[in-house]
């Protein structure tokens, strides 16, 4: 069977009791950006994100505020739904778990539970956390309260529906260690195979009877799905499923879930047990990044540290604010932000670099060649081979998704093309040798010209925008070998001048 090339990607569903924060930007930015190289390779990318809207959180922080929840959850999704479009997401949809087609999939899903015998019905008392939305164990507790939320948790004591988890995980097992289900970077897979081995995973409640703000079980009305339970499914309800699947056909398995790492065990062990349950198959990939503290502490509202994407998109535009987020540490490690280094890295590598190799490379030949560009040189002044193995760890990167290893190889060209511009003196040729001026030219533009194929994944605007000064055009079923392919600049194209990509700050 020939290879599909659809690309089902998907950020986690975030919970709408506050407003967005960096954390949930650089989940859906680095999405984006794996989708958007996707589609430069031709594949048929199907990217996802969306909003968690049910359960007692978001009802508890309705009810604070006053409002009805559907009102509350209205107000809040609009504010993600304006931060991504903002930061220039190009989600091909947006999942709300208040949706109807996600009730109708939900239903479907759960009758299919139910009709493999996959649950059964127990009395249960238990301490339940609403900031983590799950119930825990004394065990976990510091002091008597959960540690994430410094909250004391509520006894519940109800009737559940419980899932036959335990039943399912060999299973999932087998999935993870035989690699058909991945769970990446490595350090995760080995942590979820050791939860797999060692820690008694119990079979868990997959309703709620006192939680009203949700999706009532269909088969009894008494009971509410459980939030996570209900979550997981956005992935398939946004297909479709179970009522109008035509999409779901196409594209699930989803080639990959991205998400933090504190919600892994949610994905790569009770999501698949649920879907093997119901029938249906696994998804193909699991990517848990890492967890980023600011200035040395957990992001939080009582030590101030929390920083409003808005701000930096009012500050440095939605292509840097994209920049300087991923390019802070590795992808799928932890990491500190510090607020107070965006600026520099900014004028470094943005106003610095690439705005200013751009300009300098395009005011000259329009000074010089009144905008043409020149012949090509024979031999090259930029080292072809160095953009051709930037290029392939560039590719690599995105293969491993160490999209941060991707970004650095367009720095790594970009730093040499401003030195092949301070060792040239293009301005000193200009006085002696017009030919050779315009071979420096030549190859500067053409490297710009690579650079602005590069960096569009991660900086959209910016590569539009340096592709219309240069005078080439990029339409997406051009194949990417093609169009990063050296010395495809046409002799002759014109060059138009253009406002800095990046002000210096
Ligand atoms: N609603 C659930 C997810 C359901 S998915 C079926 C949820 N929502 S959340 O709003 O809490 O979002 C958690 C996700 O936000 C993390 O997995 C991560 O993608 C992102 N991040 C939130 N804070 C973050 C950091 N400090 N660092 C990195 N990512 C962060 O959990």
């Amino acid at each position: 069977m020939p290879e599909k090339n659809t690309f089902y990607i998907t950020t986690p569903i975030y919970y709408v009791n506050g407003a967005p924060h960096i954390g949930h930007a650089y989940t859906t930015i680095s999405s984006d950006v794996v989708a958007r190289f996707m589609r430069m390779q031709q594949r048929d990318v199907y990217f996802l994100t969306g909003t968690d809207e049910h359960g007692a959180k978001n009802a508890e922080k309705a009810e604070e505020e006053g409002l009805d929840p559907q009102a509350f959850v209205d107000k809040n999704t609009a504010q993600f739904q304006m931060l991504f479009d903002r930061l220039s997401i190009s989600n091909d949809d947006f999942i709300r778990t208040t949706e109807e087609r996600h009730k109708k999939s939900v239903e479907v899903f759960m009758t299919k539970l139910q009709e493999s015998d996959a649950f059964y019905e127990d009395e249960y008392e238990g301490l339940y956390c609403t900031g983590c939305e799950k119930f825990i164990t004394q065990k976990e507790l510091v002091d008597g309260l959960c540690p994430d939320h410094k909250k004391k948790p509520e006894v519940i004591k109800e009737k559940n529906y419980f899932f036959k988890l335990r039943e399912y995980l060999p299973k999932v097992k087998e999935l993870i260690a035989r690699g058909e289900m991945k769970v990446e970077p490595e350090s995760r897979r080995k942590e979820i195979l050791g939860l797999l081995d060692h820690e008694v995973l119990d079979d868990f409640s997959i309703s709620r009877e006192s939680v009203k703000w949700g999706i009532k079980v269909p088969y009894d009305h008494s009971q509410t799905v459980y939030v996570w339970v209900e979550a997981l499914q956005n992935y398939i309800s946004a297909l479709g499923y179970g009522h109008n699947d035509e999409k779901f056909q196409s594209y699930w398995p989803a080639d990959v879930h991205v998400m933090a790492k504190d919600i892994i065990k949610f994905h790569a062990i009770f999501w698949p047990a649920l879907l093997l349950a119901a029938g249906l198959q696994p998804p193909k990939k699991i990517f848990a990044h890492g967890f980023f503290t600011v200035n040395g502490d957990k992001m939080s509202k009582s030590i101030g540290n929390v920083i409003d994407p808005n701000e930096l998109i009012d500050t440095f535009g939605s292509d840097a604010t994209r920049y300087l987020l991923l390019s802070q540490f590795p992808f799928g490690q932890d990491g500190d932000i510090k607020a107070d280094k965006f600026l520099e890295q900014y004028n470094a590598d943005l106003a610095g670099g690439i705005s200013n190799l751009l300009h300098r490379s395009i005011s000259m030949t329009d000074k010089y060649f009144k905008g043409a560009v020149q012949e090509k040189p024979e031999t090259h002044l930029i080292d072809v081979s160095l953009v051709k193995d930037a290029i392939s760890e560039y590719r690599e990167g995105f293969e491993n998704m160490q999209i941060d290893h991707a970004l650095k190889q367009i720095m790594h060209l970009v730093r040499h093309g401003n030195e092949i511009i301070e060792q040239q003196k293009p301005w000193e040729l200009a006085k002696t040798d017009t030919v050779a001026l315009g071979y420096v030219l030549y190859d500067v533009l053409e490297l710009n010209r690579i650079i602005s194929f590069l960096i569009y994944p991660f900086m959209p605007e910016a590569a539009e925008r340096m592709q219309i000064a240069l005078g080439v055009t990029y339409e997406e079923h051009m194949p990417f070998d093609e169009i990063i392919e050296w010395g495809t600049l046409g002799v002759g194209t014109m060059i138009s001048k253009t406002e800095p990509l990046f002000m210096r700050k």
